[in-house]
């Protein structure tokens, strides 16, 4: 069996007085892949220097995070398109809108997106969203026919049922983490009628991690908690559930193939 982290941020500095443990803990909860996705200019270095440090099991993404889109995007949309010239990137991310502290650059995060859409489409790159406040907007910004044939995952997932269903039936992936655990979020009852084949696994580690350790640090061993909950809801063996969520992260993000 193995788990794939979809979304975790490994190498920013709540890990690294235990980046080594904290990935052997993972991979004995058979956690072997990470997707690592990037924020902005300043975290490329510290991502690709953890990717290096574990290669084969750490795959780092490229894109400009809408909570960092500011005045100056283009100049960050500049450096992303050289490093996608020189370094081997599996998704365009994270990129999208988030509307929740701040809707001051509202207009630049739109453009910022557009832009890294069309680089996806250019490079053949799936695209990991992130939304918060603005899952309309982001639909209708996809839906235009610049974007034929775009891939992706909406990480951390947060919609309604009836928005699930419409972006599933469309192919896109959602990202399910630590929040299925939570009593009121009402997120379980849509992964139950959402099926495996729509779900990718992730933390977005240190962040939200999962029940039992709400207000601690996540980190993605914690997939195999996030997993046994799925399994639990849908009434499925935890196989299944890592068996098919696997499959969907290794096809989406085109990663090699090997069961160790
Ligand atoms: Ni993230």
């Amino acid at each position: 069996m193995i788990l794939i982290d979809s979304h975790t941020h490994l190498y920013l500095e709540e890990f690294t007085s235990d980046i080594a443990e904290v990935v052997q803990r993972a991979v004995l909860s058979d956690v072997k892949r990470f997707i690592v996705p990037n924020i902005d200019s300043s975290t490329i270095e510290p991502m690709l220097n953890f990717c290096r440090k574990f290669p084969d099991i750490s795959y780092p993404t490229i894109g400009l995070h809408p909570e960092s889109v500011k005045l100056n995007f283009q100049e960050e949309i500049i450096i992303i398109k050289k490093w996608i010239e020189k370094e081997k990137f599996v998704a365009i991310g994270e990129i999208g809108i988030d509307l929740y502290w701040d809707k001051t650059f509202f207009n630049e995060q739109v453009e910022a997106f557009e832009n890294q859409l069309l680089l996806a489409i250019e490079y053949d790159l799936p695209v990991i969203i992130h939304s918060r406040n603005a899952l309309n907007e982001i639909i209708h910004i996809i839906n235009d026919k610049k974007y034929k044939g775009l891939k992706g995952v909406f990480h951390c997932f947060p919609g309604s049922l009836e928005q699930a269903k419409y972006l599933a039936q469309k192919g896109f992936l959602l990202g399910i983490g630590g929040v299925v655990t939570y009593k009121n979020s009402g997120l379980a009852k849509i992964v139950n009628e959402i099926p495996l084949q729509n779900i990718l696994l992730e933390t977005d580690s240190p962040y939200l991690p999962p029940v039992p350790y709400r207000g601690k640090r996540n980190e993605s061993a914690y997939i195999l908690n996030i997993a046994n909950f799925i399994a639990g809801l849908k009434g499925c063996s935890l196989e299944e559930v890592a068996n098919i969520t696997s499959a969907n992260a290794i096809e989406l993000f085109k990663l090699p193939t090997s069961n160790s």
